[in-house]
């Protein structure tokens, strides 16, 4: 079996899949379990000052989408930081550590925008041997109208002012957790790469309104008759999550920030992937949530599997997909394909020609007898087909040999790569070739 050992930003754990801040990791006895289970690491559920403790709502927290089977798609909650005191946390954790120290115990924090409230922390929660903090900078809901959470994610130079503190007042490691409710994730990333920080981790939750009760007329969840935007997560929200991963991993500014890859994770190919696009490891929330601690067993097995099988170290596949990220204009415009309909496997639903004829390149052909066949000279190979026929495999996009005629355009299919910044139909390279 592959040597799934990690050691990120100097914080060692069996694997890479940690559980992130979250219900899941809100007390010891959740967090033993959870090592048991066979966690590599938890980021315990985010610490605050000192003082009253938060009051979550006691209605709803949750609102949620479905798939047809009823499986969660996507997840919003309206909770907030621990409401456990913080005392009581940080003996827990201390215990915890002391007893599981080949697991990686991660504090999350949350406290404000001040340089004493990080000054005060820092200290306590170094005492509890934890391996090291996540700022959290990205709850988008109930801290951030009280200047924490998204609020100062939300401006990079706070993100970096508080960095600098906590790199200042602690010899822990320190992760940023960035919101992505923000245009341009590479902005909140470089301040705190900027700060010091030894790592980013990402997404936190994205602000949602999941469903409206259309009885009440009021969001869901609804409390007494209202409800607000809530934080979205799960399944949902991976592909936004890749992409941001994906966006701080290539930027030149930030090459080499260890990255901990969040959001939707609940296989170990999901996993895979953010690893591939530069993730050094794995948070998970919703996938613990939905399904409980032992879905990291098939997270363990699964990606060792993949990786004797490619017969790659774990450390080969970080980053491995970065290169390969590229930008629109860079892309090969003589790469030609066509559509290819499975005879046997089609079952002759018909979904390939009622999208390609009513919304696309009008390039699929039904006999009477329901045979559905693609017409090259129409097809632009979008690939709408494949994504709305409903048997995996059964339409799938075949390449053009060089030197083939293209039926559609009448041009011989090219071997060598052509791409937007040096095609004459684009006005820009024609000026710079004058
Ligand atoms: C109910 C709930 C509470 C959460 N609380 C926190 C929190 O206290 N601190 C934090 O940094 N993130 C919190 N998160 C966000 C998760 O740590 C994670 O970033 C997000 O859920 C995306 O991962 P997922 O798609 O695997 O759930 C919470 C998420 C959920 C669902």
């Amino acid at each position: 079996m592959a040597d799934l050992s990690s050691n990120f930003i100097g914080i060692k754990s069996p694997n890479p899949f940690w559980l992130a801040s979250a219900p899941p990791t809100d007390k010891e006895y959740n967090v033993r379990r959870a090592y048991e289970a066979g966690w590599g690491g938890v980021v315990w559920k985010t610490l605050g000052e000192e003082g009253p403790p938060v009051v979550n709502v006691n209605g709803p927290r949750y609102g949620a989408i479905w798939g047809a089977d009823r499986r969660l798609l996507g997840l919003n909650n309206i909770e907030l930081i621990t409401d456990r005191p913080l005392e009581v946390n940080l003996r827990e954790m201390k215990s915890v550590k002391r007893d599981y120290p080949d697991r990686a115990l991660v504090a999350s924090i949350m406290v404000p925008c001040t340089e004493e409230a990080w000054k005060a922390i820092l200290p306590l929660v170094e005492d509890t041997g934890a391996d090291g903090v996540e700022l959290n900078f990205g709850c988008p809901h109930g801290m951030s109208e009280r200047g924490m959470g998204s609020a100062v994610g939300q401006v990079p130079e706070y993100i970096e002012m508080v960095t600098r503190w906590v790199k200042q007042y602690t010899r822990m490691p320190c992760i940023v957790k960035l919101t992505p409710n923000i245009t341009d994730i590479r902005k909140p990333a470089m301040a705190a790469h900027a700060g010091g920080a030894d790592a980013v981790s990402l997404i936190n939750t994205i602000n949602s309104i999941t469903s409206v009760d259309l009885d009440l007329f009021a969001p869901e969840p609804t409390i007494d008759g209202k409800g607000a935007h809530g934080g979205y997560c799960g399944p949902a929200v991976k592909p936004i999550a890749l992409n941001m991963v994906a966006e701080i991993a290539r930027s030149p500014e930030m090459r080499g920030l260890p990255i901990s890859g969040i959001g939707g994770v609940t296989t170990w190919k999901d996993a895979a992937e953010f690893m591939a696009l530069g993730a050094g490891n794995v948070q998970v929330c919703t996938a613990a949530m939905t399904y409980g601690f032992k879905v990291v067993q098939e997270m363990i097995s699964g990606l060792s599997q993949y990786l004797d099988e490619k017969e790659i170290a774990l450390s080969d596949l970080i980053g491995r997909a970065v290169p390969n990220v590229s930008d629109w204009q860079h892309l090969n415009l003589n790469y030609i394909s066509k559509a290819r309909i499975d005879q046997d496997a089609c079952i002759s639903c018909g979904r390939c020609y009622a999208a390609c004829e009513d919304t696309s390149h009008q390039a699929i052909d039904m006999s009477e007898d329901r045979v559905f066949t693609v017409k090259d000279d129409e097809c632009v190979a979008c690939n709408l087909c494949v994504n709305v026929c409903p048997i995996e495999g059964c339409i799938t996009m075949e390449r053009m040999e060089a030197g083939a005629i293209d039926p559609r355009t009448g041009r011989v299919v090219q071997a060598e790569p052509a791409d937007w910044t040096t095609h004459p139909n684009n006005p820009m390279a024609l000026k710079a070739a004058e």
